[in-house]
């Protein structure tokens, strides 16, 4: 039975290692508007579910004054806790010790839950607020960040790893939720950046601002760094929540399926007359998202950047699946170089973590131009095209307008392995579209012609006839089906049905080596 004074102490102690850096500390942290880690990991988690680990840890440091200087905890709070009834494993950088900087010690509290993760499939949060390697600790923090780095990347496609940026990320830093599989940041507090303002001004002259450098919506736009962006600590978190619901534990689970009250088979005849008569007009790729998932809830993912493809999840007869779709709202949906990426990184998510992809097509091509061939469309887009060809997850798509050239073999078709492929009857399945194709291959039969604009409209209609129709496509089976745009769900529903069980194999190797 321990002592009432081992007891007394142990409350000391544990009230001591509460406080962090101390309370005047905790009050500059709110008055710069940010709340404290173990403000942010009680938002996260369910209620009382908290167990934390290595409240006790001091960090071991000498030099430069810190000797006389050591918090309770250091300057992490770590453990597991629930989320919706799941566990999940997480880490809060603590603002108010050094700056929330990571010590030898503070990368060993990190390590520890990141295994602990990986050993029992459970996911790991990181919630970043720091100052970046500690200083005063110099090479022995460098080590604990590759000491990080290493199990990002050893638990990446073992269980999903969610990065929430809350404060600062400077550096290298970065790399650790840059490795991560989703990047949360909170506007106006949330920044990376490798460099900050001031080496930039030095070193290029450039005038920058932190927030404009590296603020949330710089990366959810620009850069594609961040996934979500999102106002306040508190709705960010509860983004987090959602997002876990849609998703497995690990990669030998299968995401929650949940009970729906959204009939699979609901009719969606507000889909017959969403797409235009004229094929270059365009219209909005998410009311067919919405109309067919349950309830209309789609979680965009990367929602500002590359918007010419809709990345997102959703659920369907209550089982989550990863969307992606073409928008034809934004530069006609045409795959270009950021839209390659996004959508290629997506669909190596879904199919590490067993979440079944449901592909909308309308896809013009390729963006031509020097811009996207210098920056190297080629190896790029061979990215989105190497993810769906690689992915064994059910794989289900539909081509509601426009499926031209190489994107038509890209996007989900069935030389990759598409398992279900659809179509609906006003798809134009071709290698190019009816005014190009005339143009190139009858040029010299409209010059020659005595009325060469009747010519070409009597070619380009005799063309639509013979080739834009899905009906070759499903001639030769690389359409399974074409349908009226009134049985979408349903007939999506049932393709994800019958595949519910599907195994798929790749051929043994140590790794693929896809066109990074
Ligand atoms: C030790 C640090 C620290 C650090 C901040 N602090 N960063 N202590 N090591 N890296 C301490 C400060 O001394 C201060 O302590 C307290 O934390 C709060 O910092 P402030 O500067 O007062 O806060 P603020 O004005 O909000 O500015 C935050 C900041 C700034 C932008 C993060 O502190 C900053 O620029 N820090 C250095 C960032 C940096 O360059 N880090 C190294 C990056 S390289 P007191 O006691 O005064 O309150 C890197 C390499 C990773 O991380 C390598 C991986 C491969």
């Amino acid at each position: 039975m321990p002592s009432q004074d081992s007891i007394a102490r142990l409350d000391s102690l544990r009230a001591q290692s509460r406080l962090g850096g101390g309370q005047t500390r905790i009050d500059q942290q709110h008055s710069r508007g940010k709340l404290t880690a173990r403000e942010r990991i009680a938002l996260l988690l369910d209620p009382g579910s908290f167990e934390e680990l290595d409240a006790f840890v001091v960090h071991r440091a000498t030099d430069f004054g810190v000797a006389d200087q050591r918090y309770l905890g250091d300057a992490v709070v770590t453990g597991y806790g629930r989320v919706e009834g799941r566990l999940v494993f997480v880490f809060s950088q603590d603002f108010t010790v050094f700056g929330g900087s990571l010590s030898e010690v503070v990368a060993s509290k990190v390590c520890k839950v990141m295994d602990l993760a990986v050993k029992n499939g459970a996911p790991v949060i990181g919630l970043d607020d720091s100052g970046g390697a500690r200083i005063q600790e110099g090479v022995m923090s460098l080590g604990g960040y590759g000491e990080i780095f290493l199990r990002n990347v050893m638990a990446s496609g073992v269980v999903p790893q969610i990065s929430v940026i809350m404060g600062p990320c400077a550096g290298g830093a970065v790399y650790s939720p840059a490795l991560t599989d989703f990047i949360f940041m909170v506007q106006g507090t949330g920044q990376m950046y490798i460099t900050g303002p001031d080496v930039i001004k030095a070193v290029t002259g450039e005038e920058v601002s932190h927030e404009e450098l590296g603020g949330a919506l710089s990366h959810a736009s620009r850069s594609g760094v961040a996934h979500f962006a999102v106002e306040g600590e508190q709705e960010c978190l509860r983004q987090v929540a959602r997002l876990l619901s849609f998703l497995p534990s690990n990669n030998m689970d299968d995401p929650p399926r949940l009970k729906s009250s959204d009939d699979p088979k609901r009719l969606t005849p507000e889909l017959s007359d969403l797409v235009p008569d004229d094929s270059n007009e365009p219209y909005d790729m998410k009311d067919v998202i919405r109309q067919i998932v349950d309830g209309g809830d789609f979680m965009e993912v990367h929602e500002m950047f590359a918007a010419n493809i809709v990345t997102g999840f959703a659920r369907m007869a209550g089982r989550p699946v990863g969307i992606v779709a073409q928008q034809p709202l934004f530069l006609a949906g045409v795959l270009d170089i950021d839209s390659s990426v996004k959508a290629a990184r997506f669909v190596r998510f879904c199919d590490a973590f067993n979440v079944p992809l449901v592909t909308l097509v309308d896809v013009p091509g390729f963006m031509p131009g020097t811009a996207q061939e210098y920056g190297g469309i080629i190896r790029h887009g061979a990215k989105l095209l190497y993810a769906y060809a690689e992915a064994t997850v059910p794989k289900v798509s539909l081509i509601t307008r426009k499926a031209y050239g190489g994107a038509y073999d890209v996007m989900s078709s069935k030389h990759l392995r598409g398992d279900i492929n659809y179509a609906w009857p006003g798809a134009e399945i071709a290698v190019m579209g009816a005014d190009a194709a005339v143009n190139i291959i009858f040029r010299e039969q409209i010059a020659k012609a005595s009325d060469p604009e009747a010519a070409r409209a009597a070619l380009i209609a005799d063309y639509r006839e013979k080739f834009a129709n899905p009906y070759i496509a499903a001639a030769s089976g690389y359409v399974d089906d074409v349908f009226d745009p009134r049985f979408t769900r349903a007939k999506i529903n049932a393709a994800l049905d019958m595949l519910q069980n599907k195994r798929d194999t790749s051929p043994p190797k140590k790794h693929g080596n896809i066109p990074l």
